[in-house]
């Protein structure tokens, strides 16, 4: 068994069935709530958190090592405005997350599935185009960034023809933003583009 400390950041809801109030788990559940789907190691999470003290992070990750890492990561430095929660990311967004509640969405180089077999198991698809759109309140953002140009494109493509959503300026992340599959891809060039809730 492993002997590492569990984050104390998790959210643990009571019923996994029905729309969690995430928010009502923040010291100050009334600052804007936003949220980094498959968040890793935690690099983006801990930087932006500690940048805007008045915003709360939820990073979404399917796998618990990375749950207790990033969160663990977040303690060292003292955040109080970041919660991890351990959940398939459709599932969270399409399921858990209540409706007209999240500020922006961060998706930083989900997992392409390049082999054209796999590309069901993408994330990006028209229900999750829905279930985005549920959850987001209006104006909020969704910010994409990933090296697998092929599926940049994909998405990019999903959101441009999606009348609900408008292209705005991509999110560009400082040096401490940048996650951690951005440094072990820094030698390639990066799709990145952003979109808003516009009705
Ligand atoms: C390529 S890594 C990128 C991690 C981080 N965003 C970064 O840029 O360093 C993709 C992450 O998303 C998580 N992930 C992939 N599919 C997911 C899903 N459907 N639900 C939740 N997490 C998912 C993986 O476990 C992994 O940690």
């Amino acid at each position: 068994m492993s002997k590492k400390k569990k984050t104390t950041l998790r959210v643990m809801p009571e019923n996994w069935l029905d729309p969690v109030d995430f928010k009502s788990e923040f010291l100050h559940p009334e600052y804007p709530f936003e949220v980094d789907i498959g968040s890793g190691k935690g690099r983006f999470l801990v930087a932006r958190s500690g940048a805007f003290p008045q915003t709360n992070f939820l990073g979404i990750e399917r796998f618990m090592g990375r749950i207790h890492s990033s969160g663990r990561r977040c303690e060292r430095a003292g955040r109080e405005n970041v919660r991890m929660f351990r959940m398939e990311g459709y599932y969270a967004i399409s399921q858990m997350m209540p409706a007209n509640y999240v500020a922006n969405y961060y998706f930083f180089f989900p997992d392409p599935w390049p082999k054209a077999r796999h590309h069901d198991y993408r994330l990006f698809n028209p229900s999750f185009m829905d279930a985005l759109f549920k959850t987001l309140e209006v104006g909020g953002g969704l910010h994409v960034a990933t090296d697998h140009l092929p599926y940049y494109e994909e998405i990019h493509e999903l959101l441009q023809k999606d009348g609900r959503f408008e292209e705005t300026a991509a999110f560009q992340p400082n040096d401490e933003e940048r996650t951690d599959f951005e440094l072990i891809f820094s030698h390639k060039e990066i799709g990145r583009c952003s979109f808003k809730k516009c009705v």
